[in-house]
């Protein structure tokens, strides 16, 4: 497996300064790779929070990403933020399509995708959402739901080294209820298979599963063939529970 693993914390819409420098500090404290370890982990905070767990995260091995951006470079977008700006302050990675900004946000594959190329034009690495809803999975549509969505969110010049893809069934993000194996290597490999036909080196990009990601099941998901990371948003709240979600994943 050549893939190095990615473990990304989602923070959404939490936490306040102190709390934010005090847990990237843990994070970054408590993370300390063998040599040789490629694996790679990013901390995604809130926008204004970014300089300050920036600054936290200074000189470790955590990197900095951002949640969202605009697929515009510039302009009259109030209340927006764009990917230049985030790879300008210090970001590697951006999280783009995730579930809640589909369905709260309205944004649709062609908003994502746009996103992405704004991503991937800033030099930074795009983190993008896939997922379908309990309503989707109970009609059978799984498949073609995650079809669609990676035909329609994942820009054409896409590739490994920019691109990572999360599987987050809605159903199992913040509810406890993750994903079975089963179900889980089931739809990483329709992604995968996707992913092949669509690109290059598409059997090469990295997939992360999301979904209630705890320490005590992150083994098993991280030991699944085509999962080469996770996607965590409660337990990354949590620097001793992350933290060992980070050890279960290989180097
Ligand atoms: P959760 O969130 O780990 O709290 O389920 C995952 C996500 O939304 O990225």
């Amino acid at each position: 497996m050549t893939r190095p693993s990615l473990i990304a914390g989602n923070w959404k819409m939490n936490g306040m300064l102190a709390d934010a420098r005090a847990l990237a500090k843990a994070i970054a404290g408590g993370h300390r790779p063998a040599a040789g370890n490629r694996s790679d982990v990013v901390l995604c905070p809130p926008a204004p929070l970014l300089l300050a767990v920036g600054e936290a995260l200074a000189g470790s091995a955590v990197a900095l990403g951002g949640q969202d951006c605009h697929a515009k470079p510039s302009g009259a977008f109030t209340g927006d933020v764009s990917a230049r700006l985030l790879a300008d302050i210090g970001c590697r990675y951006v999280i783009v399509g995730h579930s809640e900004r589909r369905t709260l946000h309205g944004e649709s594959d062609a908003t994502v995708r746009a996103k992405a190329e704004a991503a991937l034009a800033a030099g930074l690495i795009a983190i993008i959402c896939v997922g379908e809803t309990l309503a989707e999975r109970e009609a059978g549509a799984t498949a073609s739901v995650l079809e669609r969505q990676i035909d329609g969110s994942v820009p054409a010049a896409a590739a490994a080294a920019t691109t990572v893809v999360a599987y987050e069934p809605v159903w199992a993000i913040g509810t406890g209820k993750v994903a079975t194996t089963a179900q889980v290597a089931e739809a990483h490999g329709g992604l995968r298979r996707r992913l092949a036909r669509n690109h290059a080196d598409g059997g090469e990009f990295r997939l992360l599963y999301g979904g209630s990601v705890k320490p005590d099941n992150a083994g098993e998901l991280l030991a699944l063939p085509d999962v080469d990371g996770a996607l965590v948003g409660g337990a990354s709240l949590d620097a001793g529970q992350f933290l060992a979600i980070v050890a279960a994943a290989r180097g």
